[in-house]
């Protein structure tokens, strides 16, 4: 797989089973994780190294717009 150092990655489903292989395989890579699951993905962030977050996320849950993101790229939404 390619160098995928100083970019991230947004991981959907990473608590299953081809989203948490994806993690592992994007970390190796040397990918930044953004990790989203509806059950938490913490431990396997950690596991995978530092400098990888979690966010609990349920995706087929309508949100409001809150316009144009001022979040910088390469960070999830949170549920908090
Ligand atoms: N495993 C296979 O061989 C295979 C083959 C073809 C297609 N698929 C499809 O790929 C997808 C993932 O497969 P898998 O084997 O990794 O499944 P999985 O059940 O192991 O993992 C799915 C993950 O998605 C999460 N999830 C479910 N609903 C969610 C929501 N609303 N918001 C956020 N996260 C949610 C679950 O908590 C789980 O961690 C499925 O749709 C599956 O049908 C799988």
């Amino acid at each position: 797989m390619a160098d995928l150092s100083g970019l991230t990655a947004l991981i959907t489903g990473a608590g299953g089973g081809i989203g948490a292989a994806m993690a592992e395989t994007f970390a190796a890579a040397g990918a930044r994780l953004a990790l989203v699951d509806i059950v938490d993905c913490g431990g396997l962030a950690a596991r995978l190294g530092e400098g990888h977050r979690s966010d609990l996320l349920d995706l087929l849950t309508p949100r409001p717009s809150r316009g144009p993101s001022r979040r910088s790229a390469g960070t999830a939404a949170s549920t908090s």
